[in-house]
């Protein structure tokens, strides 16, 4: 009988996180009796000693619209390699993975529930390999994980996308401008992909098919000369020309985690405005793609993925992730899950979806 399970929320937020927490927590008081003990800030609450509580019921009437986390998070500080800021500033990663370990054991923790994406259940699977039982939760907007059909929060954010291209239309098609919007998803193009096909655009670039300057003008130009004098370009943060490379902010040696992508979509809209002389405005949605309340098909996604966790650590089935594959939860294991990232496929079908009606890629 298990009575202590500890639940963590890692890396980035995602619309769903809280509905994972809510039928968690319901699941292990009503059906099991068992206690849930929730850790704030991801693996850095139980790196720093910081306290965690009890959830019950109450904790979490009320959670299943509320996007971000009740818990808190962290996309920075992996145990294995924790960064430690010098005297002199400079920083250097120390492996602080056994005084993790030693506080699960001091809160007398029997199972860990790990919501995350490729980074946290890396760290997971390499917690349980020395003796955790860990069960992981995938989530992320970039929906980038191949163990899995889908990832919560990729619904919600795709949806709030695809408003904001319906949105964009309107100046488009009033001033006759090119709108450019940026879109979130790191190495993948799925949310620039999909949303972009939902929302009507002329032009998707990603990361998985770096494009050609000319494919991009060319398609904007044949639109103005058929009297379309408006152009709608969706450009995935990660997306890059032929002979380029990825535009970041901060470089991950810079954030000491993941390097911070953005501006690729100033670039695109300068150089349209530079080489066709058109009024172009550019927009960055940012983490607006990340807030909000969850959709229903998120919900419901992050209400299965929460049950089924503790149903599998009640069957022991530790070092497993819930995932979903035919339209089914099961469990698959954490090593096969992780560094497996789902990438668009250049010549797939959803690409040819969009080609098939006219948007060009850049190629
Ligand atoms: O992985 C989710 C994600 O939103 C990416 O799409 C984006 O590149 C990144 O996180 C942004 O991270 P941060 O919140 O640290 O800026």
């Amino acid at each position: 009988m298990l009575h202590n399970i500890a639940i963590l929320t890692g890396g980035g937020d995602a619309p769903g996180l809280n509905a994972v927490i809510r039928a968690a927590v319901k699941t292990a008081k009503v059906q099991y009796g068992a206690h849930i003990l929730g850790i704030p800030d991801g693996y850095d609450g139980l790196v720093n000693g910081s306290d965690p509580w009890e959830l019950d019921l109450p904790e979490v009437a009320g959670l299943l619209y509320r996007g971000g986390t009740i818990l808190g998070t962290s996309n920075r500080g992996d145990p294995f390699n924790y960064p430690v800021e010098q005297p002199d500033g400079t920083v250097i990663k120390e492996d602080k993975s056994e005084i993790l370990i030693e506080r699960l054991k001091e809160l007398r923790v029997d199972a860990l529930i790990v919501i995350g994406g490729d980074g946290s259940l890396t760290i997971a699977n390499e917690l349980f390999k020395r003796g955790t039982n860990v069960i992981g939760v995938p989530k992320t907007i970039d929906n980038d994980l191949s163990a899995t059909e889908v990832t919560f929060g990729f619904d919600t954010a795709i949806t709030t996308a695809t408003e904001a291209l319906d949105k964009l239309h309107t100046t488009a098609e009033s001033h006759h401008r090119a709108m450019v919007l940026e879109l979130m998803g790191r190495d993948a193009g799925w949310i620039a992909l999909e949303s972009g096909i939902a929302g009507g655009a002329d032009v998707i670039l990603i990361p998985e098919i770096p494009f050609k300057w000319s494919s991009v003008m060319k398609r904007i130009d044949d639109r103005r000369k058929k009297g379309r004098k408006f152009s709608i370009i969706v450009v995935a943060e990660g997306a890059f020309p032929e002979g380029g490379g990825q535009v970041v902010q901060q470089t991950a040696d810079e954030t000491h985690g993941l390097a911070r992508f953005g501006g690729i979509g100033h670039a695109v809209g300068l150089e349209i405005a530079k080489q066709l002389k058109m009024e172009t405005r550019v927009t960055v949605l940012g983490h607006i793609q990340r807030g909000g309340k969850p959709s229903t098909f998120d919900r419901l996604l992050a209400t299965r993925l929460g049950v089924e966790a503790v149903n599998m650590v009640v069957r022991g089935e530790f070092g497993h992730m819930v995932a979903l594959r035919g339209g089914k939860v099961i469990p698959v294991p954490l090593e096969e899950a992780v560094g497996n990232q789902k990438l668009v496929d250049p010549n797939g079908q959803m690409v040819m979806v969009a080609e098939s009606i006219g948007i060009s890629v850049g190629r």
